[in-house]
């Protein structure tokens, strides 16, 4: 299939980008490199043996994705473009709102314009809020969003929902991904954190690699296995290799289906510590702190629907996905 990945020079796209390549899809990349390299192309292209084409054009310019769109007969599109950061999200919200949401809309009426039926949508756990009881099941539908970042996830999953029931050749698989952590096996690609990280392991590797004293451990006072965070991580490569699979289902299915997609088992965050402990071979010093507002107990997947339509279920465990994160840090310092 031909396929447009938006942010496909992204953490999740890059990964998603050499699975693709690998499974013999043709690729077309468009992300504006506001948190990406373009060095990440001779990446996949030493991985996969292909340079994929590749637009420098932002989803919030009509003009330049009409240019794409005429450009290429695309049969697919992969969305992975946009903004993140939940913390920033909460102090810039219309900027948040403008990026994933204006920006997703241009991106579908382009495909609308062009006829171009089939997406996959990259949407969140955070979807469900902490409204549901684990294992979080896609039947729960959406709960309350704590954040603009969450809030542009649910609304892109409606706006997808809506788009798609009038236009019922169209196919949507939104995949709510629960936390991907990891690195490509080769220590090519990998994610690369803007500033001080927000997320665990970007964090952890940080202090891995020498580059902060400590892990802060958000609370250990949960009801959980060690009175700390729980949540379902789910190794990037895996999370990639769901992505084909959601587009080869997309492209013989209509309508829209939301999927989890994640490993259906918890750790804390003394457990992804020791993993990664077990990855670099030393001790990695942490302290408690007090809770982190808004965060919840335990996250994790009921993963059957995933592999009831999709056949997919994730191969990589924790020590896996940390010994390929160390792997990717240790070459990024080199
Ligand atoms: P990322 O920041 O590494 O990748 C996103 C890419 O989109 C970047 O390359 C960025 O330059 C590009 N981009 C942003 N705004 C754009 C615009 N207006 N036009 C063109 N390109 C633009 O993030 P990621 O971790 O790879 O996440 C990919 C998607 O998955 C995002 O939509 C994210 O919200 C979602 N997601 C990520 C996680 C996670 O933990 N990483 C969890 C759930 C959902
Ligand atoms: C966070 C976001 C979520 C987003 C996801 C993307 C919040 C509240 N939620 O989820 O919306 O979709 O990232 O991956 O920000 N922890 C520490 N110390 C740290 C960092 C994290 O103890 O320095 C703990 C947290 O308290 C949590 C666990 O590690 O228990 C995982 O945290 P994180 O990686 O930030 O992911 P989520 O909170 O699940």
């Amino acid at each position: 299939m031909k396929i447009l990945v938006t942010g496909g020079t992204g953490y999740i796209g890059s990964h998603t980008c050499v699975e693709l390549i690998q499974k013999g899809h043709e690729v077309i990349i468009l992300d504006n490199l506001y948190n990406s390299s373009i060095d990440v192309l001779d990446k996949i292209e030493t991985i996969t043996g292909v340079r994929p084409k590749f637009y420098k054009t932002d989803i919030l310019d009509k003009e330049g994705l009409d240019k794409v769109f005429a450009e290429n007969d695309f049969e697919a599109v992969i969305h992975f473009a946009g903004y993140k950061a939940v913390g920033e999200s909460v102090a810039i919200p219309l900027t948040y709102y403008e990026n994933n949401i204006a920006g997703s809309i241009n991106l579908y009426q382009m495909m609308k314009k062009y006829k171009v039926r089939n997406l996959v949508f990259s949407s969140s756990a955070t979807v469900y809020g902490d409204d549901f009881e684990v294992p979080f099941k896609e039947e729960y539908g959406l709960g309350t969003t704590t954040n603009p970042y969450g809030t542009t996830k649910k609304m892109n999953e409606m706006i997808i929902t809506d788009m798609n029931k009038a236009e019922p050749e169209n196919s949507g698989v939104l995949l709510r991904y629960f936390n991907p952590i990891g690195a490509h096996e080769s220590g090519l690609i990998g994610e690369i954190p803007n500033g001080i990280p927000n997320n665990l392991v970007p964090y952890i590797a940080q202090v891995a690699a020498g580059q902060r004293d400590f892990l802060r451990v958000w609370g250990n006072d949960y009801d959980t296995v060690d009175g700390t965070g729980v949540r379902d991580y789910i190794h990037v490569v895996d999370l990639a290799k769901a992505h084909v699979k959601a587009i080869e289902y997309a492209a013989t299915h209509k309508g829209t289906e939301v999927i989890n997609i994640g490993t259906g088992k918890g750790y804390s965050v003394l457990q992804v510590l020791h993993a990664y402990e077990k990855a670099c071979g030393y001790p990695i010093p942490y302290k408690i702190m007090e809770r982190r507002p808004g965060d919840i107990a335990t996250c994790y997947a009921d993963t059957a629907k995933a592999e009831k339509l999709l056949g997919f279920k994730a191969q990589y465990d924790i020590d896996k996905m940390c010994e390929d994160s160390y792997r990717f840090t240790r070459k990024l310092k080199m």
